[in-house]
């Protein structure tokens, strides 16, 4: 299949192009290069012959258009999005042009290129979207496709907003869709303002490791590799006008995800150890989620997928990477933002 990926540069984006690529799909990579991206992400296949890469910006519809028209994808795997919380706690606008105005622009050009090529049955637009939508549960229980909305950040609201308008566009012109909602991905090629490579590469630098609250909040934990091979699988097997939810089956509270990080540390480089009198508990993020999990039935039962890593392996692997890879890491650390303390305001 020849792949629309949009975010291609970003941290699943790349996983995803990559994989494609491996799998033997063509993709053309539509990507802004905002702040978060990382050509260096998908340098390992820049020069294949079956990859492309477009800048540009996924609210710009003329541009939509002729990427369509020019490279006549056989589907959308759509992953661009303004997506770290704190940053919309501070900036919500760039969350809403984006992740909502953006992905309207998108389903429109892609609607004028499917009903111009006759409707063609096998085309898709696999949205992917996040397990925050759902909102925070309580101790028990868990997301099913079925939860309602609850999105409770501008972030969270704004993913929300564009699942809602992917759904009306299969219901309301026919457009073949697909939507995943996922956990909280880990893994290589992470951008240094999320948990896992914040704490990895604090731990690195003798700097105090922030916990936001009591380090309570729990969360599930996918491999974004195993990630990336599930979103292949259900853009290739999924239902139409169906969603998936997609977890590692990994929950575990911050501050022992936090505590395993650093464990691992100290064994991998034990001239910092022990890591863990590094953690420093900071002020709460303002409506900070309690708690999300997955319930991934209908993926296990209907596709037969499961999350290949647990949380362990995964952050072994993780960890190995970030300690190998400096040179991709190291001038993130000067980008906007990063290594500051985002999302206070009340
Ligand atoms: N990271 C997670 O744990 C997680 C979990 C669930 C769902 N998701 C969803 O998966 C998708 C990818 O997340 P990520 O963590 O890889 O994000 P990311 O921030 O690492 O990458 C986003 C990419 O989108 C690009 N982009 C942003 N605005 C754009 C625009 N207007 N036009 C074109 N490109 C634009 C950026 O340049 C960047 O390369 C997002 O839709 C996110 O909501 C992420």
């Amino acid at each position: 299949m020849k792949l629309l990926v949009t975010g291609g540069a970003g941290f699943i984006g790349s996983a995803v192009v990559r994989r494609a690529i491996a799998d033997g799909h063509a993709v053309v990579n539509l990507d802004a290069l905002t702040y978060a991206a990382c050509l260096e992400n998908v340098a390992s296949v820049a020069d294949h012959p079956g990859y492309a890469f477009v800048q540009g910006d996924i609210r710009d519809g003329a541009l939509l258009a002729r990427v369509f028209s020019e490279h006549q994808p056989d589907a959308v795997m759509h992953l661009a999005a303004e997506s770290h919380v704190d940053r919309s706690i501070d900036g919500p606008g760039a969350f809403i042009e984006t992740n909502v105005l953006g992905t309207y622009a998108l389903l429109q050009a892609a609607r004028g290129y499917w009903e111009g090529r006759g409707r063609p049955d096998g085309f898709r637009f696999h949205h992917i979207s996040t397990d925050e939508v759902f909102g925070s549960l309580g101790p028990t229980g868990k997301f099913t496709e079925t939860t309602p909305y609850d999105p409770r950040s501008p972030y969270s609201a704004s993913k929300a907003s564009s699942d809602h308008l992917v759904r009306a566009w299969h219901e309301t012109y026919g457009l073949p869709v697909v939507l995943t909602n996922c956990s909280n991905n880990y893994g290589p090629f992470h951008f240094p303002e999320k948990l896992v490579p914040v704490v990895i590469l604090n731990a690195i630098h003798g700097r105090p490791i922030p916990v936001y609250g009591a380090g309570e909040n729990v969360r599930d934990w996918l491999y974004v590799e195993d990630h990336a091979e599930a979103l292949l699988l259900v853009l290739e097997k999924g239902r139409v006008g169906r969603s998936y939810n997609i977890g590692g089956e990994n929950e575990a509270k911050n501050i022992d995800l936090v505590r395993m990080i650093c464990a691992i540390l100290d064994e991998m480089r034990p001239e910092g150890a022990p890591h863990d009198r590094l953690i420093s508990f900071v002020a709460d993020r303002p409506g900070h989620d309690l708690r999300y999990a997955i319930d991934p039935a209908r993926i296990r039962e209907e596709l037969g997928w499961r999350p290949s890593v647990t949380l362990e392996e995964g952050l072994r692997r993780t960890v190995a990477w970030y300690l190998d890879n400096a040179a991709w890491w190291r001038p993130l650390l000067d980008r906007d933002g990063v290594g500051q303390r985002l999302g206070v305001t009340a």
